[in-house]
């Protein structure tokens, strides 16, 4: 592994901050980015234990966002329509957005967080509350292999992939098909999204990588599609090596190929990468600081785990902002790890609210900016640093 990043010390994302603990000194841990030059793959040094990360306490809802709501169901009849699976599990089932599409009879989820595998359990669904291994996926097929396999935004938070690979080996049928979606690292490199990088996304991958590692497992990928979620996914489509009657899609060289031209393989593209990282650093700071210097009023939207790394990194704290909006209930009245802002309950935005509106969810540009086109019609100024520092 080669370093190419450093993000400094930062808080775990999403530990949001309760009024008792605000002055308690925070656990932090040393953010650094490297690159393997053997299997290209990209991906955090230092890492914490999942156990601090995915329990009972985990805030993210998947069916919190619209977005993702209306892709899942989208996704789900497209799989159906496709694959036509008897059976599906979903790794990393979260609060069932995604599962809720299937019949309850038909469907299993693997959801650590009790919070969220409790809601789904409530509602009747087959849910292991347990993380992805083979000693689960064993216990697993004890009723029955499985058709098809999903897990969106899951994988890249599994340190051993080894084992995340052996555990779809046992559990899927030998004609199988396994759907993975994450965050594309092109997408990630070109609009300097270095906040693809915190404490729970231990990989940000590639696809030449992911087929590096699943050459280890027999496993290859038969499709990619380029998705625009989480600021620019991949959804990968997989099956055994051994299935030799589905064919591999124009599509897989063609993404394998851009990516090879942007140098994704290479390890100056990085170092390249990580230069334009410290210039948006500045570039982000002075814009804070100039507006603050004319006592403008700053508020942000979206209190993602993403605004975790860029503000603690950029140290822009709660001397900036008055507050961040946010939708989501868990996080509501809480502060940002690190840089202590308080969370608000969402409310429209209104021109008198705030001068100008820092996106943390930039991800959810459009679904905002729909939202928004009032508080924008009349003025409403936003700061982005996606692709790069600026105020639109
Ligand atoms: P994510 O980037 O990790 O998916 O998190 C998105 C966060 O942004 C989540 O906490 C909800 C919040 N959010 C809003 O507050 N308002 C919105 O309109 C959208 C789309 C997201």
């Amino acid at each position: 592994m080669k370093q190419f990043l450093n993000l400094g010390y930062q808080p775990l994302a999403n530990s949001y901050l309760e009024d008792k603990n605000l002055n308690k000194k925070e656990k932090k841990f040393k953010l650094v980015v490297g690159f393997n030059p053997k299997n290209f793959l990209v991906s955090i040094l230092n890492t914490v234990p999942k156990e601090q990360m995915f329990n009972k306490n985990y805030p993210y809802k998947s069916s919190e966002s619209l977005t993702m709501r209306k892709q899942f169901k989208t996704l789900a009849s497209y799989i159906k329509k496709r694959f036509k699976p008897k059976t599906l599990l979903e790794i990393g089932s979260n609060d069932g957005a995604f599962i809720k599409n299937f019949n309850k009879k038909r469907v299993i989820g693997v959801e650590p967080c009790k919070n969220l595998a409790d809601i789904t359990i409530k509602k009747g669904f087959n849910i292991y509350p347990n993380y992805w291994d083979t000693t689960l996926a064993k216990k697993i097929i004890k009723k029955n292999k499985v058709d098809l396999i999903y897990s969106a935004n899951t994988l890249s938070h599994i340190k051993n992939y080894s084992e995340i690979f052996k555990a779809v080996n046992i559990t899927l049928r030998s004609n199988g098909i396994l759907v993975l979606e994450d965050p594309s690292l092109l997408e990630c490199i070109k609009k300097t999204a270095y906040d693809q990088f915190y404490c729970e996304h231990i990989y940000v991958f590639s696809g030449i990588a992911l087929q590096k590692i699943l050459d280890q497992f027999n496993l290859q990928i038969f499709d990619i599609e380029n998705l625009k979620t989480h600021g620019g996914s991949n959804r990968y489509y997989i099956k055994k090596k051994s299935n030799l009657s589905i064919s591999i899609s124009k599509n897989v060289k063609v993404n394998f190929q851009r990516e090879i031209q942007y140098g994704l393989h290479k390890f100056s593209t990085y170092k390249s990468f990580a230069k334009k990282v410290s210039k948006s650093k500045i570039k982000l700071k002075d814009i804070f600081d100039k507006l603050k210097k004319n006592n403008k009023k700053i508020i942000g939207y979206g209190a993602t785990a993403k605004s975790c790394t860029v503000l603690n990194y950029c140290k822009i704290d709660k001397k900036y902002f008055e507050y961040f909006y946010d939708t989501t209930s868990y996080k509501i009245g809480k502060y940002l790890p690190g840089t202590k802002i308080m969370i608000k309950k969402y409310k429209k935005l209104k021109v008198n609210d705030a001068d100008y509106v820092y996106l943390g969810a930039w991800n959810f540009k459009d679904e905002i900016f729909k939202k928004e086109k009032k508080f924008i019609k009349n003025g409403g100024k936003f700061i982005t640093h996606i692709p790069s520092a600026k105020i639109i």
